[in-house]
C-alpha cells in the first residue's frame, strides 16, 4: 500500500461523499479556495472531543448564531455560555472554551495560532485537538488520530496487536498516509470513512473505496479488528 495513492483515493471519495456538516466548507466553496474559519473549526473540535456529531450539530449552530466570532464569545457572560452548553456534558470543556476565547481575543489579536505546537499551549486544546485544528484550518500536514482512525488503520494494515498496545503502531501507519496536500480534508475523510463505512461492527467493505488495498478485507478479518486486550 503506497501512502500517497491511498490518500489520493480517500480525497477523491471525500469530494463525492463527505458528510454535510455545518463546520465544513462545502466542495463548491473549497474549489474556490475558501478556507474554514479557525474559530469555527476550534469550536467544533472542542464540542466533538467527547460528544457525537449528531449531538454536537444543534449546539454548534446555536453557539455560532449567538457568538459568530471569537471576540463575541470572549465577551459573553459566563453563565450564558454555561447555560447554552448544558446537555453537552464535560463542563470543564465549556470553562476552557471561555478561557481560550479570552486568550485568543485578548492576547492574540483575535487570531488563532496556526501551528499544532502553538495551539497546544491554549486552554482545553490537547494534542488531538491541536492536530485537528492545524490540519483543517491551516493546512498543516498533522496526523489526526482518533478512535475512527485507529480502526481504519488496524484494518487497512491488518494490525493484530490489541489496543491499547497497538496505539503507537497505528499512529505510525496513520502518519505514513498523511498527505502534504489537503491534510485537513484527508483527516476528515478518514473520520467519515470510519463513521459511515469502516464502522465498528459490520463494516460496509462492499462499497469501501479502500477495499482493493485493505489487508484485513483480503483475509476476511475486518470486522474483528481492532482487537482489544481483555480488561
Ligand atoms: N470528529 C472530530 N472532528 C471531526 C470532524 N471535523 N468531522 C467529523 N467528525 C469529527
Amino acid at each position: 500500500v503506497t501512502g500517497h495513492e491511498t490518500a489520493h483515493i480517500l480525497l477523491g471519495w471525500y469530494d463525492r461523499h463527505a458528510r454535510d456538516l455545518p463546520w465544513r466548507v462545502g466542495p463548491a466553496d473549497r474549489a474556490r479556495g475558501i478556507r474554514p474559519d479557525p474559530y469555527r473549526v476550534w469550536l467544533s473540535e472542542v464540542m466533538l472531543q467527547q460528544t457525537t456529531v449528531a449531538a454536537v450539530r444543534g449546539y454548534y449552530e446555536r453557539f455560532t448564531a449567538l457568538w459568530p466570532t471569537v471576540g463575541d464569545l470572549a465577551a459573553a457572560d459566563d453563565a450564558r455560555v454555561m447555560g447554552e452548553w448544558a446537555g453537552l456534558g464535560y463542563y470543564a470543556r465549556a470553562r476552557n472554551l471561555l478561557k481560550c476565547a479570552r486568550v485568543v481575543a485578548g492576547d492574540l489579536g483575535g487570531r488563532f495560532p496556526d501551528t499544532a505546537e502553538a495551539l497546544r499551549d491554549l486552554p482545553g486544546i490537547g494534542p488531538y485537538t491541536a492536530a485537528a485544528i492545524a490540519a483543517i484550518a491551516f493546512d498543516r500536514p498533522e496526523t489526526v488520530v482518533d478512535g475512527n482512525v485507529e480502526r481504519v488503520m488496524a484494518r487497512l494494515f491488518a494490525v493484530e496487536t490489541p489496543l491499547p498496545a497497538a496505539k503507537s503502531a497505528l499512529r505510525a501507519h496513520a502518519a505514513g498516509l498523511t498527505p502534504k496536500v489537503r491534510p485537513g480534508d484527508y483527516a476528515q475523510a478518514v473520520m467519515d470513512l470510519g463513521a459511515t463505512i469502516c464502522t465498528p461492527k459490520s463494516p460496509a467493505c462492499g462499497i469501501c473505496p479502500l477495499r482493493p488495498r485493505c489487508a484485513a478485507r483480503a483475509t476476511g478479518i475486518a470486522a474483528a479488528l481492532p482487537r482489544r486486550s481483555p480488561k
